[in-house]
């Protein structure tokens, strides 16, 4: 059995046997069936002439429906007017699986789509997004590897939340309260006494309300955590892993590349990647026209403005502590700010990363949750990472689909993974 992309590669005449599903079937006449048949490498035309065949394979070819699955055997032919060149004049057909009439049509709503996910997701355009996901995980992981980080796997039922604990979802765990993870970086802070350098990728869940094209409710979330890394070498992780991972897929997917359109949006990606601290930031948006006031917190528009400014990815560092979690460690020449950044991605993408070094010292951790309003027996053994051998060290998180929305430049975070959750949606 051969793949659409390998019979494409093959002269006229060769025989071929293929198996996969119909991705659109018309009838010419009465006496011709134009199959185009679909592969996870591509599609190819076929062409069944009643004449040509047994009377039972023009039967079978009769009955097939959009997205029925099936195996053909034929003959390559070259023809200009098929896609790509060729077609396969066939000889034998059998059908798998007939099945029933397939119910997405062209000009389907938005909703009847999400409603169909799990049938969606065969189209082109979301396989393209699944295959350009996989690849970017794979440089993305790949970078961190070439870096010493280990992969450490992390729970999702968890107790207390890493965020500060607001917008969790709670849950009865065998009559105990728990929560899905908010984020896997105190996990992250206790595999680094043991590995040094390691990352989770796992999913996160925010219960918060947002409508937005860049929230869900549960989203894959990459977390590199480092000892012995400071805040700045921490932001060269990032920059790098980043144009490290868009470098590759531009490099090894041309194909991809094309479909998507986005060459000449990634055409610098190089590091290092600009830095603004946040009071610059905020001067910038008041600059450019937003409105801003020291100690506020940035949202899309103001984002969009700041990265108008640039055509790769940005760096704000040095937030107002009150604005930003409790474990950040302040910044020794201004106790108001943490050492910090997040990373805004251009063409009004937003956030694809936040990170910080941490606070390492125990008497230090323990007056920032008071601070926070939060209650330390519920950080009992994160506060015992600071008790025994603590070091300096530093992290970030990623959002795995907010990558992929601005990679691929995507309209919404949604089609960046395949099962969306969001406020309003949970099926299927
Ligand atoms: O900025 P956040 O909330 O930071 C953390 O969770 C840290 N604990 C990360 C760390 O230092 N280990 O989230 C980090 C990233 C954001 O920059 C964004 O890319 C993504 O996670 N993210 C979301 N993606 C999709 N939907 C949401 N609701 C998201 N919230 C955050
Ligand atoms: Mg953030």
């Amino acid at each position: 059995m051969l793949k659409v992309e390998q019979a494409f590669k093959l002269p006229e005449g060769t025989e071929v046997s293929l198996r996969g599903w119909v991705y659109r079937i018309r009838k010419l006449g009465e006496n011709k069936i134009f199959i185009v048949l679909r592969d996870v490498t591509g599609t190819i035309q076929a062409v069944v002439v009643k004449e040509n065949v047994p009377a039972h394979v023009w039967a079978n070819a009769e009955k097939l429906y959009h997205e029925s699955s099936l195996t053909i055997k034929g003959t390559l032919k070259e023809d200009e007017r098929a896609p790509g060149g060729k077609e396969v004049q066939v000889q034998e057909l059998s059908p798998i699986s007939i099945g029933e009439p397939f119910p997405i049509h062209k000009d389907q709503s938005e909703e009847f789509l999400l409603d169909n996910r799990h049938l969606w997701i065969r189209s082109r355009k979301m396989t393209n997004i699944f295959k350009a996901r996989h690849h970017l995980i794979n440089y993305l992981t790949e970078y961190l590897h070439s870096k010493g980080f280990y992969r450490f796997d992390p729970p999702i039922i968890t107790t207390a939340g890493a965020e500060g604990g607001a917008d969790m979802f709670e849950l009865d765990y065998f009559g105990q309260k728990a929560y899905l993870t908010q984020s896997s970086q105190m996990y992250g802070e206790a595999g680094i006494f043991a590995l040094e350098r390691v990352y989770t990728l796992a999913p996160s869940f925010r219960a918060e309300k947002s409508r937005t094209r860049r929230h869900l409710a549960e989203y894959w979330h990459l977390e590199p955590e480092a000892a012995f890394v400071d805040w700045e070498e921490n932001m060269q992780i990032q920059e790098e892993m980043v144009s490290y991972a868009i470098e590759q897929f531009l490099q090894n997917h041309p194909d991809l590349v094309e479909f998507f359109g986005i060459k000449d949006l990634h055409k610098d990606v190089k590091p290092p990647f600009p830095r603004l601290t946040y009071y610059e930031a905020v001067d910038l948006v008041n600059k450019l026209g937003g409105k801003m006031e020291y100690g506020e917190d940035f949202g899309a528009d103001e984002e969009a403005l700041i990265s108008s400014q640039y055509n790769k990815p940005v760096f704000i560092t040095k937030y107002p502590k009150k604005i930003k979690a409790f474990y950040m460690k302040e910044d020794p020449n201004d106790p108001e700010l943490v050492l910090n950044n997040d990373m805004i991605a251009p063409y009004g993408h937003g956030e694809i990363i936040g990170g910080s070094e941490r606070i390492w010292e125990l008497e230090k951790l323990k007056q920032r949750i008071k601070e926070a309003g939060l209650k330390e027996e519920n950080y009992k053994w994160y506060l015992d990472l600071r008790r025994f051998g603590s070091v300096p060290h530093s992290g970030f998180g990623l959002g795995i689909e907010r990558f992929v929305k601005y990679v691929l430049n995507l309209d919404h975070i949604r089609d960046a993974v395949p099962f969306p959750r969001t406020v309003n949606r949970v099926y299927p």
